[in-house]
């Protein structure tokens, strides 16, 4: 283990057979259609890579790049677009690929975004959810897993660009960060 983690939240084991489970759910529920995954760069990277293969059905796949302006603990923080997505999406099943919907304010922003360019639906998938700290309404259709209120890194999570590469999900260390 990372020695900068105070222990491990999700083992890789577990997420596997979680995004299998997710794959499987949204293969059922998207049955006939051609959805296109909408990765949030770039925490969702490595659950996006491994969900779509968990997926069996034609998709198409964009990216978009945001940061949260100021404060984020104000609910009216607007989401500056870094990087929008390359395709039209009017007519489009639309599934957002997220890594962890916390306050929430990312995803009530960019849901209401994407939804005045006409796509057929638009549903959210994260892998993780941090329910105790939500200030906007915002809920996911696909949940991996539910945590709590801690400062978790790894499988795509970074920590000041770090961590990212660490294959399971874990709990920083308090001293590591100062918030
Ligand atoms: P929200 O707008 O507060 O829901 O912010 C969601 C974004 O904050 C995520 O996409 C992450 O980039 C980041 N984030 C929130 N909590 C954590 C965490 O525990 N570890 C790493 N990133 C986090
Ligand atoms: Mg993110």
């Amino acid at each position: 283990m990372d020695k900068d983690l105070a222990y491990v939240l999700v083992g890789e084991e577990q997420i596997y057979q979680r995004v299998e489970e997710l794959g499987k759910l949204i293969t059922r529920d998207y049955e006939g259609k051609e959805p296109l995954f909408v990765g949030i760069l770039k925490g969702s990277f490595i659950f996006m890579a491994d969900l779509v293969r968990a997926i069996e059905l034609h998709s198409q796949m964009d990216f978009m790049a945001v940061s949260s302006y100021g404060n984020k603990s104000v609910t009216t923080g607007a989401v500056k677009i870094q990087k929008d997505l390359s395709e039209d999406i009017e007519g489009q099943d639309v599934i957002i690929v997220e890594d962890i919907l916390d306050s929430g304010v990312t995803l009530s922003y960019l849901t209401k975004y994407l939804c005045n360019r006409n796509p057929a639906s638009i549903r959210i998938v994260t892998l993780l959810d941090k329910p105790s700290r939500r200030i906007a309404d915002v809920t996911a259709d696909y949940v991996g897993f539910e945590v709590p209120d801690a400062f978790v890194v790894g499988y795509g999570l970074d920590y000041a660009q770090k961590y990212r590469s660490l294959p399971y999900i874990g709990v920083l260390k308090p001293e590591i960060y100062t918030d």
